[in-house]
């Protein structure tokens, strides 16, 4: 008898045995060894919904060493039972974020090795931790930051973490949409708001972040000015909402926006790229504008001398989306103020790449490589 037929039967057990009793069959399974025969006729278990998941194994995405998109290594895991305040949740769909690059390479550290990366998912509720209450088997719902571990079939998290999902949002929409709509959400409203007449600078427009910065600047009232690498992206970015677009592999982006705002600079750059842009961003501002550095796909920009500021009295600021969502009530907040304008149809959502879990590596190859556009999402091989 396997594993998942345990739920068949009824007879009340402590949750700590069947806990115990289904890890020790799941290893020997693993081991190799004969499956443990459970007699059909005396043993009935009622399998509570908190107490027993419907499988510890699950297939998933694991780091062993930094790297490039060949260390992503796809592994079966062993997956315990939600604890006090957590759920366990099976995936359906997994967003695709630039900061899992960054923790694969280093950039960022990652508590442990191996780790399961990914910051991001949708999924449905299978298990939840004993006596949690306000979350039920069947709910659906989303995370986005805070927590690590997404690209996996299913996993357990803090409670506290996720959020519900509003029914009419289509999950591959959610999972491409959280954690870069948070983004784009604190940046807009929060870290420097954005005002009707503001000329705003918003840098890679094309891509999964920039295109929600730039169709939400536009509805704030903002002049957007955009830079893109390629034809076809600044075609999108115009899509989004950009009233200038800047090729910035043909052009040179801080006399472009020197002549599209007549001299006068922008009130605010919103710089992800890091190292290749840092400086000319600052050069686009006037005088008290804000450089926001949200982020550092071309690598990390030089140190900044204050002198850099002075010159123009700017302000400098380096923010992390978990800073600005670190209460239960400001990530509802967020989340919901993003939920409110996907189904306003303020956001529009691109889904232009999807790729099965177990193809992570491809994925990231070719976000690193610029080659995506829009918002990126994994499908777990079993939720297709
Ligand atoms: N601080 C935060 O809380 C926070 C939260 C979320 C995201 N972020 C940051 O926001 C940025 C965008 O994230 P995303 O997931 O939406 O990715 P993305 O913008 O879809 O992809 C990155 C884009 O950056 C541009 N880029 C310029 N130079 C590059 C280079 N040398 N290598 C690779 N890409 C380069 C490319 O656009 P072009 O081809 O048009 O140049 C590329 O498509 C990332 O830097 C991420 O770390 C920060």
């Amino acid at each position: 008898m396997r594993l998942t037929s345990l739920r068949c039967y009824n007879l009340l057990l402590p949750n700590s045995f069947i806990s115990r009793f289904t890890r020790a069959i799941t290893t020997s399974n693993q081991k190799g060894r004969k499956c443990i025969p459970l007699q059909t006729t005396t043993v009935r278990l009622a399998v509570r919904a908190h107490s027993v998941s419907p499988a510890s194994m699950v297939k998933a995405i694991r780091v062993h060493e930094l790297g490039g998109p060949e260390v992503l290594k796809w592994e079966d895991v062993e997956l315990g039972d939600p604890k006090d305040g957590e759920i366990r949740v099976k995936n359906k769909v997994i967003g695709l974020n630039f900061i899992d690059i960054y923790f694969r390479k280093g950039v960022y550290k990652a508590a442990a090795f191996p780790f399961t990366p990914g910051m991001e998912a949708v999924g449905v509720v299978t298990a939840v931790g004993p006596g949690l209450t306000g979350r039920k088997v069947g709910d659906i719902v989303a995370y986005a930051g805070g927590v690590m571990g997404a690209y996996a079939e299913e996993q357990i998290l803090p409670a506290d973490k996720v959020v519900p999902v509003p029914p009419s949002i289509d999950p591959i929409v959610v999972a491409s949409i959280l954690l870069k709509g948070m983004t784009a959400q604190f940046l807009l409203r929060r870290c420097f708001k954005v005002e009707r007449g503001h000329a705003v600078l918003v840098h890679a427009a094309a891509g999964g972040v920039g295109s929600l910065l730039c169709q939400w600047a536009n509805a704030l009232g903002a002049t957007v000015i955009g830079t893109v690498s390629t034809k076809e992206k600044a075609a999108q970015a115009k899509d989004d909402g950009c009233h200038h677009v800047i090729i910035y592999k043909e052009e040179d982006f801080v006399t472009r926006v020197n002549e599209i705002t007549s001299g006068q600079g922008v009130e605010v750059v919103y710089d992800s790229v890091g190292k290749d842009t840092f400086q000319g961003s600052l050069d686009c501002l006037k005088t008290r504008g804000y450089m926001v550095s949200f982020g550092q796909s071309s690598g990390s920009p030089d140190p900044v001398p204050l002198s850099a500021l002075a010159v123009k009295s700017l302000f400098l600021t380096r923010p992390s989306m978990m800073h600005y969502t670190m209460t239960r009530d400001e990530l509802l907040e967020t989340a919901g103020e993003v939920f409110a304008n996907v189904a306003s149809g303020v956001l529009r959502v691109r889904v232009n790449h999807t790729y099965p879990l177990s193809q992570a590596a491809q994925a990231h190859t070719d976000l690193e490589s610029r080659k995506t556009s829009g918002s990126v999402v994994l499908i777990p091989d079993d939720a297709q």
